[in-house]
Formats: C-alpha cells, sequence, structure tokens
C-alpha cells in the first residue's frame, strides 16, 4: 500500500532524528594530504616556529584556546597555529574541533601547505605573530625534540589555522573585556577508503542501526494504524 510505504519512511525518519541529537559543538574540515616533501634541516626551520604538533599517532590535543570578540581589524577573533605532521601523502584526512556548548564560540580552521603559508604575506606574518607570542620554555624542548629527530626523509605536513571568536554577550565587564580561553579538543582523524572517518565508525554503526531500528518500529505502528481502519467495503452475502 503506497500510503503506509510512504508513512513508514516519514516515522522511521523522525524517529531516526530522535536518536541522534548532538551534543557538543564541532566544527572541522577534510583535506588531503599533500605530496611529502624533504624540509630543509637549515634555521629557521620549523621546529624553531616552536608550533604543537598533532600527528596519526597523536592524534588529540586538549587545548585552552585563546579567543576574542571580533573587532574590524580581526574579524575572526584570535589566532592559533599548529602543526599536522607524519601525514600519508594523498591520504584523506578530517581535522574537527569541539568544544563544550557552555563556551560559545565560532571557529575557522583551514590548512595550508608549508609553500602556500611562505608565499602568502599576510599568512606568514600571522604564523610569525602567533610563534613570537609563545612562551619561550617550549623551545629548549622543542629543540631537544629537533635534536633527537633524525628522520629528516620526506614529510607530508601542513599548518593548521583556528581561528576562535568570542559568540556569547554578558554584563559582566571583566567576560566581555578578556573571554576566557575555549577548553577545545582538537582530533586529526584519517579516513577509511578515503571515506568515512575513522573514530566515527562507531558512531556510523549506530545511526545505520538506528534507522534499522525506527523502521521496523514505525512498521509495527502502521501496520497496528491500518488494522485499526474499518473494512471499506461491505460484503455481499
Ligand atoms: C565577572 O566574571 C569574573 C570571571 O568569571 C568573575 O570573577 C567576577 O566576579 C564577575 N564579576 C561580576 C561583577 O559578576
Amino acid at each position: 500500500m503506497l500510503f503506509s510505504s510512504w508513512a513508514t519512511l516519514v516515522l522511521s525518519a523522525i524517529l531516526t532524528t530522535f536518536a541522534n541529537v548532538a551534543t557538543a559543538n564541532v566544527e572541522k574540515t577534510i583535506f588531503t594530504a599533500p605530496v611529502a616533501v624533504t624540509i630543509p634541516n637549515v634555521r629557521p626551520s620549523l621546529q624553531d616556529l616552536r608550533l604543537t604538533s598533532l600527528t596519526p599517532a597523536k592524534h588529540t590535543l586538549r587545548a585552552n584556546l585563546p579567543v576574542k570578540f571580533p573587532t574590524a581589524e580581526h574579524s575572526r577573533g584570535e589566532q592559533s597555529w599548529f602543526l599536522l605532521s607524519g601525514l600519508e601523502q594523498g591520504q584523506r584526512y578530517e581535522v574537527r574541533i569541539c568544544w563544550p556548548a557552555t563556551q560559545p564560540t565560532e571557529f575557522w580552521l583551514d590548512v595550508y601547505t608549508i609553500t602556500s603559508v611562505f608565499d602568502t604575506p599576510d599568512l606568514i606574518s600571522a604564523l610569525a605573530e602567533y610563534s613570537e607570542s609563545l612562551p619561550e620554555s617550549k623551545a629548549v624542548v622543542a629543540e631537544d625534540a629537533a635534536a633527537g629527530d633524525s628522520d629528516s626523509g620526506p614529510a607530508s605536513v601542513l599548518f593548521l589555522h583556528i581561528q576562535a571568536a568570542a559568540d556569547f554577550f554578558t554584563l559582566n565587564k571583566t567576560l566581555m573585556n578578556d573571554p576566557p580561553d575555549v577548553k577545545a579538543e582538537i582530533i586529526l582523524d584519517p579516513y577509511i577508503l578515503n571515506i568515512f572517518p575513522r573514530s566515527l565508525i562507531p558512531t556510523g554503526i549506530y545511526i545505520v542501526a538506528s534507522a534499522v531500528g525506527s523502521w521496523f518500529v514505525a512498521s509495527l505502528i502502521i501496520r497496528w494504524i491500518t488494522s485499526i481502519e474499518p473494512p471499506t467495503k461491505p460484503h455481499k452475502e
């Protein structure tokens, strides 16, 4: 019956939607890892930038990201830079940023190749400004790591540029002048077969299972409703 299959479809869509209401804020960017290049080991090197790295092995980072209210000069608030390294060239990845709903923020995520940053005056000056703002103590750690890093073969590397604008209003002047850092989680996630983010596979199975489940519940409801309907034609004796 046409009516009941339509009704089943609509009802199962509604049930699935209710089963999947998201609770955390997420922003993401999807990209393909660039061709691996040999990074010249001359100063100033990438290590001198003192950026925190995300790699496929160290793929989750909890960070307190600085935010600002947008201004005419900085319409996207405050910026941060990270390095995505150890990528597999040609592999598709996504970078997600998750933050609590209690800290309303607007995020922009962009990835850039090394050459595109170094060839774009706005980007290179933004990166330099961020790098100079990092505490000195980090430099020592980074240099130790660089000294121990004898692997100077070709590497697929990207810069991750995060911009964060505070998106709330309060009468508290302290908070309006100096919005607190956002407790965010940054995740580098490879795609399985370049189709589906690896860490979301359990969620995918759950969505499919709940869609199938909703379909069964919906068809039971429809069958029950149609069984109540009186017969349309009386029987002839
Ligand atoms: C404003 O917020 C700050 C930080 O949460 C807090 O310490 C301060 O007491 C607040 N001021 C007022 C007037 O509520």
